[in-house]
């Protein structure tokens, strides 16, 4: 056996941009780690190592579809025991056709997708549906002063102690940039260009908190092509808006004789108390002899959030499956999401209960494979607490159902409201809008009629007034999905540290029966067990 790829997770003290030194997590040496390159149609064998001498960690294929192989999702706890120290694990990734886009992979346990994260694009097994010369990636990381082990402990402390604010963006590993509470004389990282060319940029929004404005100084017109791994139809838009876990691709036309040689690529994070800033030089011809610094005043005033950001108007460039109507959904779930103290903690709650990787449990996948008395999820008990099965904790659905998630954003007990960009495993859904206050399905089945919803996998609960502290500024966010795959499938909010407070849902698709007739028993070894592969039993 031999794998295709091979990631190591490994912990070093190291210097990222201006910040003091601390532990810093890796992949295969660097952060962000290597740009895999996979193609649609195919099957992959990733070896992940797990080198870090004191934590678990496990590989998440951010976007992509684990319906051939659940067990190869990363998700510790529900899809599989997390990796102990000096273990491995076999992830086996297969890529339906159609799902060439961006992508990008990270560890899923604790605070470590802050740094153990990289690129991941799939290519086109057939024709692009785009013509452009060349491409280059944007890789959007935060970093904060403390390491992750003390931000971790914080979040669950009691009280309570927040990781503090994202110094700065980082562009491809690297500064620098200038919140309101860090300035940072890092050299920038340079994407060079050509003038009269047409690039693809494929931006990842890899942040662990900041939610990203993002515009090009004298280059005015971007053309979106592809939203989270799907094409879409071209959109013309001045700015992006990333926000954690999302990924778009545009086209970018450089300018014929451009009037000078550097343009800014400046980055602003929306929705928090301070904006925290990052910036990457576009730079027409060859290399500069020195990287250039960030600018003392940021060349371009961003927008602020624009909230609703490409809802209703993006569309997919192929419909690959009909889109269900109101009349054909099944049954509507929604999940509100709220924050709360719960015995001394802050935590974040869905429909009353967080979830969090460090609640002792066997992985429900596990246990459905393993059908070893363990309770599964309920859908009686479900159905009667509007979805959640509080004895497991989880949101099971039943293959054939067509669903609609609505998540509702309730604030916080202590009154705020946050941004929260909501990401789905499994498959991608289609993206029926979101809006202000309570959902209203009427009023917004008439805003989605004679469109053609795109599929997403991350999209944002905005905040919708900043002018007052209370929870009338915030709104919800809906999707629609046919469930088809067995599997165990979380739903949550991508923001790390709301992660940790429990922002998160398990999905069981399907039971026991469609599950192993699906999909049967991973022949990973040691699956069924925590710690099953060791070192040198490769
Ligand atoms: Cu990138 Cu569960 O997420
Ligand atoms: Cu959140």
């Amino acid at each position: 056996f031999i794998p295709d790829a091979v990631l190591r997770v490994s912990v070093e003290t190291i210097t990222q941009s201006c910040m003091p030194p601390k532990d810093v997590l890796l992949i295969n040496g660097t952060s962000p780690g290597p740009e895999l390159r996979l193609t649609e149609g195919r099957t992959y064998w990733i070896r992940v190592y797990n080198d870090l001498p004191n934590d678990n960690t496990t590989m998440h294929w951010h976007g992509l579809t684990m319906a051939v192989s659940p067990f190869s999702d990363g998700t510790p706890q529900a899809s599989q025991w997390p990796i102990p120290p000096l273990h491995f694990f076999d992830y086996e990734i297969n890529i339906p056709v159609g799902m060439a886009g961006t992508y990008f992979y990270h560890s899923h346990v604790g605070f470590q997708a802050v740094s153990a994260t990289g690129p991941l694009i799939v290519e086109d097994s057939g024709p692009i549906p785009y013509d452009y010369d060349e491409e280059k990636i944007i890789f959007l990381q935060d970093v904060f002063s403390k390491d992750d082990t003390t931000i971790e402990q914080g979040l669950v402390a009691k009280p309570f102690v927040w990781s503090g604010e994202s110094a700065m963006i980082l562009v491809n590993g690297n500064g620098g940039g200038t919140s309101d509470t860090t300035v940072c004389n890092a050299s920038l990282s340079i994407i060079n260009v050509d003038p009269k060319k047409t690039y693809r940029f494929r931006i990842i929004g890899g942040t662990a908190l900041s939610f990203v404005s993002f515009a090009i100084e004298g280059h005015n017109t971007l053309t979106i092509i592809e939203a989270d791994g799907a094409y879409t139809q071209p959109y013309n838009t001045s700015y992006l808006q990333v926000g954690t876990g999302q990924r778009f691709s545009f086209l970018l036309n450089t300018q014929a004789s451009p009037p000078k040689k550097t343009f800014m690529m400046q980055f602003e994070a929306r929705s928090r108390p301070t904006v925290t800033r990052g910036f990457a030089v576009l730079n027409y011809g060859s290399e500069p002899k020195h990287a250039p610094y960030p600018p003392a005043t940021p060349p371009m005033t961003l927008p602020a959030t624009t909230v609703g950001f490409l809802d209703y108007v993006l569309r997919p460039l192929i419909q690959d499956e009909p889109f269900p109507t109101a009349a054909q959904v099944t049954r509507r779930v929604t999940v509100r999401v709220h924050q709360e103290e719960l015995g001394g903690r802050t935590v974040w709650v869905e429909n009353n209960f967080p979830w969090t990787e460090d609640t002792p449990r066997e992985p429900y996948l596990v246990s459905l494979y393993k059908n070893d008395g363990i309770e599964f999820p309920s859908m009686q008990r479900a159905l009667a607490n509007s979805g959640l099965d509080p004895v497991t904790v989880a949101f099971p659905a039943e293959i054939g159902e067509v669903l609609e998630i609505v998540i509702q954003n309730t604030g916080s007990e202590a009154g705020g409201v946050d941004a929260h960009p909501f990401h789905a495993h499994g498959k991608h859904y289609w993206d029926i809008g979101s809006g202000p206050g309570t959902y209203n399905a009427a009023e917004n089945e008439k805003r989605l009629s004679g469109t053609s919803p795109v599929k997403r996998d991350t999209t944002m609960l905005y905040v919708y007034d900043t002018s007052t502290s209370n929870n009338t500024d915030a709104g919800w966010r809906a999707w629609r999905l046919n469930v088809v795959e067995p599997g165990v499938w979380m739903i949550h909010c991508h923001i790390l540290q709301h992660m940790i407070m429990g922002m998160q849902t398990v999905w069981v698709f399907g039971n026991e029966t469609d599950l192993i007739r699906g999909v049967p028993i991973p022949e990973v070894e040691g699956y069924l067990v925590y710690g099953g592969n060791v070192l040198g039993n490769e």
